[in-house]
């Protein structure tokens, strides 16, 4: 008998008081940061060694079905570091604004044939350990100008998979060792005619995991303010949507929890309240203006191709949470500042009474709370976004508690 199954069946026979005791650990995690090109000195400070995979943000498929960078980097040098640390170097293909031209390529056997092919060479060019289809979203418009097939782009989705796929394996392609198919996906499976899918069992048997985007969940587009990622949502308030929601969603319409990973930000996003928060505590959602406050030094405006509007985003990366005076420790709001935790959704948030500044984020709490979480779930392990974004690895070392004992 195997190791593992005699484990297991002497769990059984001894029942659930001494499962802990007798089952073998959990499979370390995988850790999977972003890469996000269009920032300078993107690893500096980062202990890369901690990820064990690097997903390099973003390549765009063009109009042609070939593969761009979207920033001026060398894809050798950035390779050759990501594996210099022992971790996977894979090119993640698409993103929020580059997903336009998906829907048009995945449609004709033609146009998805160039595009495998010129994937396949991609991976071979650079060494590369596999590609991360980051299409938002299939069946679903995310940015408002993207080409949505609403019926076909996820049926379509699956052709191109298994297309992939199959190239990737083909004997004298791509020499080494197997290639990684993963996703980013949103927190409902694949829509079909707006609809999420009840069966995607197909295309995990093609790719190797999903990374479940579970943040973005409130912002400006919402009625209230809101956490950005919430672990668990509160009935009637703010989006229904969050961490523990998506893995039940995906696992419900046949993805193996096993090839799944919890996404969590290391960033958070400002609002402009309309009154002092504080004056009920306890209540994340209140109203909020419909204008974003300037978020941390990095945060310099930019276009929206599709609406063709300048702003800033009010995004703070945790780093300048830390570094900028907002967070004077890493639970340690700096005065004027307030931090308030929300036990339900598992999330701190930021107030400062004097400009009704609030600030949904991610810390090393609610972080160690979707970690045990995500652990407890039986799921493959974490996604990162963005790497560049922690403050002297406060936050990767979270990552790494996968399995230890909550101290709450
Ligand atoms: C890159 O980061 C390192 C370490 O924080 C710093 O010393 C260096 O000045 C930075 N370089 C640039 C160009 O920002
Ligand atoms: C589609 O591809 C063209 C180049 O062929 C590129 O200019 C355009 O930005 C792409 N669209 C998106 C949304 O990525
Ligand atoms: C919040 O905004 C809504 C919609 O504009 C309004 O009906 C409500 O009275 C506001 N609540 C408070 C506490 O100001």
């Amino acid at each position: 008998m195997h190791a593992w199954s005699a484990a297991i069946a002497l769990a059984l026979a001894l029942g659930t008081a001494v499962r802990a005791a007798v089952l073998p650990a959990a499979p370390a995690p995988i850790v999977v940061g972003y890469y996000t090109t269009w920032y300078k000195n993107q690893t500096a400070g980062v202990d890369l060694s901690k990820y064990t995979h690097v997903n390099i943000a973003f390549a765009s498929p063009t109009t042609q079905s070939g593969l761009e960078l979207l920033d001026d980097i060398s894809m050798s040098d950035a390779v050759s570091e990501i594996h210099a640390a022992n971790a996977k170097a894979i090119i993640s293909v698409g993103g929020w604004t580059n997903s336009g031209n998906f829907s048009d390529i995945v449609k004709s056997d033609a146009t998805r044939a160039t595009f495998v092919k010129n994937i396949a060479a991609f991976l071979d060019q650079y060494g590369l350990d596999g590609v991360d289809i980051d299409w938002e979203y299939p069946g679903n418009p995310g940015d408002t100008c993207n080409v949505v097939d609403k019926a076909n782009d996820t049926p379509n989705l699956l052709k191109l998979l298994r297309e992939l796929r199959a190239a990737l394996d083909g004997a004298g392609k791509c020499g080494g060792a197997r290639k990684l198919i993963t996703m980013a996906v949103a927190l409902a499976p694949f829509r079909v005619n707006g609809e999420p899918s009840k069966d995607v069992s197909e295309f995990a048997r093609v790719a190797d995991y999903i990374h479940l985007m579970a943040y973005d969940v409130n912002g400006l587009w919402s009625e209230t303010t809101g956490p950005n990622a919430p672990l668990f949502f509160e009935d009637g308030k703010g989006a229904a949507s969050s961490l523990a929601a998506g893995i039940d969603a995906w696992t419900a319409a046949g993805w193996p929890a096993h090839k799944i990973t919890a996404g969590v930000p290391f960033y958070g996003r400002a609002l402009t309240a309309t009154a002092n928060m504080l004056l009920e505590p306890n209540n994340q959602y209140q109203n909020h203006t419909a204008v974003l406050p300037q978020g941390d030094v990095e945060d310099l405006p930019a276009t929206d191709v599709c609406a063709g509007t300048t702003g800033v985003s009010g995004q703070w990366m945790y780093k300048y949470l830390r570094s900028e005076g907002v967070l004077k420790g890493p639970t340690e709001a700096a005065a004027p500042w307030v931090r308030t935790w929300d036990d339900t959704t598992k999330t701190p948030w930021l107030f400062n009474p004097q400009t009704n500044t609030f600030i949904t984020y991610d810390d090393a709490q609610s972080i160690k709370a979707k970690v045990d979480y995500a652990a407890s779930k039986g799921l493959a392990g974490i996604m990162v976004w963005a790497l560049y974004n922690d403050y002297q690895n406060e936050l990767l070392d979270v990552l790494h508690t996968w399995g230890a004992p909550t101290s709450s």
